[in-house]
C-alpha cells in the first residue's frame, strides 16, 4: 500500500454513518474555534457557550495545535520514530501529523484513529501520503482499544514489533474516569514495544479560579469534559520515561523558538509530556 491512498473503510463500497446535525460535536466545536468550516448551528452555539464560560478556549485549542506540531517532530526529528499511532485525530487541519513527520522521514507511517463520522468523511485530507510512507484511517473509538489495535488498516500500516508513537491530543478529556482512560492509555502503551513514546495533553482546571472551564457547557450540550488535575495527568505515564522536561504547561514543553512571551497558565491550561517505554 505504500504511497497509494488506502480508501478501505471510507469508500469501498462501506456505507458512511449518518452526520447528526442536531447535537453538537466535539470535533466540528474544535474546527469552528479553530475558523474551519466544517461545523453546524448547533456546533457554533455550544461553542459560543463553550467560550462564554472560558474566555482563553481559542487560545487553548491554538495552543494545543502549536504542542502537536513541536512534539511530533520532536518525535520524528530528535527521537527517530517511523510510525505513529494518533487517536483522536480531529477534522483534518494543516499541518496534519503525517505533514510534519513525512517533512522530516517520507518514509514514516501514520495511523489516524476517530469515533466521529464527520472526521471519517474528510479522511481523504488525512491519506495524502508521501510515495515513500503511507497513511490511513480506522473509524474507531477510543474506548475499545481492542479493536484498535486488531483493525486490519492499522495491522496493514504499522509493524507493531518496532517502535510507534502513541499520539493522544486533547481527546482524553473526553473519556470519564468510569470509562478508565489510564486502564486504555495502559493497554495501548501495552501493545507497542519497548522504545515506543507516548505523547499526550490534556486539559487541566488546576489554574482557573472556582466556577472558570468549558467542561459544564461541553456537558450540557450532551459531550462528556473532565479535567484533570497533575497528578492524575502523571497516572497516564506512569511506569514510563519521561522525556525532558517532564510534565510541563503545554505552552511551555520546548516553546523556546515560539513566539514569547508564552500564553500564561490559565490562557493554556493544559499539560502535555512526552514519555518513552522502556
Ligand atoms: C478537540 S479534538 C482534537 C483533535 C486533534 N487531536 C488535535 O489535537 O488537534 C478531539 C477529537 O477527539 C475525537 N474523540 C472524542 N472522543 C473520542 C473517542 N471516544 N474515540 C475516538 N475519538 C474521539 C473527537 O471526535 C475529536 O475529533
Amino acid at each position: 500500500m505504500t504511497g497509494e491512498w488506502d480508501f478501505r473503510g471510507i469508500d469501498a463500497g462501506e456505507e458512511l454513518p449518518d452526520i447528526d446535525t442536531s447535537v453538537p460535536h466535539s470535533a466540528r466545536i474544535y474546527d469552528y474555534i479553530l475558523g474551519g468550516k466544517d461545523n453546524f448551528a448547533v456546533d457554533r452555539q455550544a461553542a459560543a457557550k463553550a467560550m462564554a464560560a472560558n474566555p482563553h478556549l481559542a487560545t487553548a485549542m491554538r495552543e494545543n495545535r502549536a504542542l502537536m506540531r513541536r512534539m511530533v517532530a520532536w518525535l520524528a526529528q530528535e527521537a527517530g520514530v517511523r510510525q505513529f499511532l494518533d487517536i483522536g485525530t480531529g477534522l483534518p487541519t494543516s499541518p496534519n501529523v503525517h505533514e510534519i513527520v513525512q517533512a522530516a522521514a517520507p518514509e514514516a507511517r501514520v495511523v489516524y484513529v476517530d469515533n466521529d463520522p464527520i472526521v471519517l468523511t474528510h479522511a481523504r485530507a488525512l491519506l495524502t501520503s508521501s510515495p515513500e510512507g503511507a497513511t490511513t484511517y480506522v473509524h474507531a473509538d477510543l474506548r475499545d482499544p481492542g479493536k484498535i489495535l486488531s483493525d486490519p488498516r492499522l495491522l496493514s500500516t504499522l509493524d507493531l514489533s518496532q517502535p510507534v508513537a502513541l499520539t493522544l491530543f486533547a481527546v482524553l478529556q473526553f473519556i470519564p474516569d468510569a470509562d478508565d482512560p489510564w486502564g486504555i492509555v495502559a493497554r495501548l502503551v501495552g501493545a507497542l514495544p519497548s522504545g515506543s513514546y507516548l505523547a499526550l495533553q490534556h486539559p487541566t482546571r488546576d489554574f482557573y479560579p472556582d466556577g472558570v472551564g468549558n467542561d459544564r457547557a461541553y456537558r450540557n450540550a450532551g459531550i462528556a469534559f473532565q479535567y484533570r488535575t497533575k497528578d492524575e495527568f502523571a497516572r497516564f505515564v506512569a511506569g514510563l520515561e519521561l522525556v525532558p522536561p517532564g510534565i510541563q504547561l503545554m505552552s511551555q514543553w520546548r516553546a523556546e523558538q515560539e513566539p514569547q512571551p508564552r500564553p500564561s497558565a490559565a490562557e493554556a491550561a493544559a499539560y502535555g509530556a512526552i514519555a518513552r517505554k522502556p
